[in-house]
């Protein structure tokens, strides 16, 4: 599959290398320019752009910045993608870094702000996992324990598109609803950083609150 990653960090970064060892075919994009990504190019074959090219003819986009960085993306970057384009936030709002946002302190789920932003549906996934789990803790399919990942959307196909995807990381998933039921996996509820299998990721999205904890509020 086509795949275009604009962030190039710690997310960014591991999820350009274990997709381009699948096979797909990675376009990587920072805020600094492609000559700033050669080493991470030669590593893993993927394809240094310009974020406004990272998603041009891609299947799949991940956006993968900053929050504060996402009203900065080039205006039209999803213009160029494929019919139908899937494109998953793994953002969080951290207001130590990413300065007070109104609408998500008034209680906007911080993908939905981002959707906003970016004038295009997104899946979240992957906000609540440590990078350094995309590389090392990917399992095959029925491995007792496999940890899962809880995936937000509202548009069903994109949603399963982004599980299959991650299916393929090596990783289980748990269908976190809608979009507006997205604050289940936000920074400090039950699931995030949760390392659980499906039933556990399963009773952590059943036990969130809505109130953000104190440390994830300006
Ligand atoms: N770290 C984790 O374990 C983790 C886990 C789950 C979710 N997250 C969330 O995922 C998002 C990314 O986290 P991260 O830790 O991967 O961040 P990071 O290591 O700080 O990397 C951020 C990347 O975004 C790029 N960037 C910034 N502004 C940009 C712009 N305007 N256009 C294109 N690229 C831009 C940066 O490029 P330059 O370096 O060139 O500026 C850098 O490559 C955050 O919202 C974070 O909260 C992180």
């Amino acid at each position: 599959m086509k795949i275009g990653i604009i962030g190039a960090g710690n997310i960014g970064g591991n999820l350009t290398r274990r997709l381009t060892a699948l096979g797909h075919e990675v376009s990587v994009a920072n805020s600094r320019g492609p000559q700033t990504l050669t080493a991470l190019a030669e590593e893993t074959g993927a394809k240094p752009v310009t974020a406004s090219e990272a998603a041009k003819g891609a299947q799949v986009v991940v956006v993968t910045v900053p929050l504060k960085a996402v009203p900065d993306l080039p205006a039209g970057f999803l213009d160029g993608a494929a019919e139908g384009v899937t494109v998953i936030d793994t953002g969080n709002y951290y207001p130590q870094r990413d300065g007070r946002i109104a609408a998500i302190e008034d209680g906007l789920p911080e993908s939905r702000w981002t959707e906003q932003q970016i004038g295009h549906p997104v899946i979240k996934a992957f906000n609540g996992t440590y990078a350094q789990d995309i590389l090392d803790r990917g399992r095959p399919q029925g491995t007792p324990d496999r940890q899962a990942l809880p995936v937000a959307g509202d548009d069903p196909a994109a949603k399963q598109a982004v599980r299959d995807l991650i299916d393929e990381l090596g990783f289980d998933t748990v269908d976190g609803g809608g979009l507006d039921d997205s604050w289940r996996q936000q920074p400090g509820t039950p699931v995030y950083g949760n390392r659980g299998d499906a039933d556990a990721i399963t009773k952590g999205l059943a036990e969130a609150s809505p109130e953000r904890t104190a440390e994830f509020r300006a």
